[in-house]
């Protein structure tokens, strides 16, 4: 495969596999290209042209520096200059996948927090009270990502000549959606304590907690407690939402939140509105994500070296 199949194939999965259906991940492209039109042509210069194709623009290819045939590929959680580094002393890498979004990617990790309003939607939250509550934390977002050194890392892979992307939304999409069939799929799914064994179950969280990393953990509520209606809203859709969405959830009948991380101010808010936190684990919910999609690159011949804090399962066994 040669890189552009690569991350089209990751574009594809990650539309198939998002919480908000691909035909509204379709109808939300083609409203970007209508806006775009509509655009004066000083205005088209300066628009990304990516988003009329790529609806995840925190996942996109960083460098290309030699458009050749994927055989052997670096993936970590963070790719850093430490790793481009290390892909040199290996020698014979093809391609460096991150999935923590870079350059560009970074620039425009609030971008893909959209998608939280219609996800909390589905869950029952008003689109109106969403994207209220969003708007004021995805400002918040790209001010945070506004300070930091978007480039320094593709700027290493561009010097030692290393093909590099990043895929973070479009794998994030991958775990939530394979968290969210397993919840559904049981229906004991009574108290907490179920809740965490059936988390258990999967091979990256077991393989976490036999590496002494976080394991799944609730970080709101008691093992005793029952879940409720369990909301997979803080699987994807770019880092934490609004802190102020807990109350609104509640409302809407939620009863248990899966996350990957969560901030102190959220979790006070949680408890505040009752709302159970089950703490899945980052790194390893990370990592569920980036095999499903590794998987696929796999099953075509593409031999993966992980690093940077991926937990490498292969599901084609
Ligand atoms: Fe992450």
């Amino acid at each position: 495969m040669k890189i552009k199949e690569i991350f089209n194939l990751a574009i594809k999965m990650g539309m198939e596999a998002d919480l908000r259906g691909k035909k509204e991940v379709e109808r939300i492209l083609e409203r970007k290209r209508k806006k775009y039109e509509r655009l004066s042509e000083k205005e088209k210069e300066e628009f990304d042209k990516e988003a009329l194709e790529n609806p995840y623009l925190d996942s996109r290819i960083l460098n290309i520096a030699k458009d050749k045939e994927i055989k052997r590929v670096l993936v970590g959680i963070d790719i850093e200059p430490a790793e481009i580094l290390l892909a040199k002393e290996i020698g014979h890498i093809d391609l460096i996948i991150s999935h923590h979004p870079l350059g560009k990617a970074l620039a425009h990790l609030h971008d893909v927090m959209e998608m939280q309003c219609d996800i909390l939607n589905l869950y029952g939250v008003p689109i109106n009270v969403a994207e209220g509550l969003m708007k004021e934390r995805i400002s918040e977002v790209a001010r945070g990502v506004n300070r930091l050194n978007h480039q320094r890392t593709v700027d290493c892979a561009k010097i030692l000549g290393f093909n590099l992307m990043c895929l973070h939304t479009v794998c994030d999409n991958l775990a939530a959606k394979f968290l969210k069939e397993k919840i559904e799929k049981e229906n004991h799914l009574m108290r907490l304590e179920d809740l965490i064994e059936l988390l258990k179950e999967i091979p990256e969280y077991k393989k976490a907690i036999e590496l002494g990393l976080p394991g799944p953990k609730i970080f709101v509520g008691e093992k005793e407690r029952r879940c409720g209606k369990i909301a997979i809203t803080e699987i994807t859709g770019g880092t934490e939402g609004s802190p102020k969405l807990y109350e609104k959830m509640a409302i809407a009948g939620i009863g248990t939140v899966i996350g990957m991380h969560i901030s102190e101010e959220h979790k006070k808010e949680a408890e505040a509105a009752h709302i159970n936190v089950v703490i899945a684990g980052h790194m390893s919910s990370d990592s569920l994500g980036v095999n499903l999609f590794l998987d696929e690159l796999e099953k075509r011949g593409i031999e993966i070296i992980p690093c940077s804090g991926l937990i490498r399962v292969s599901r084609n066994k």
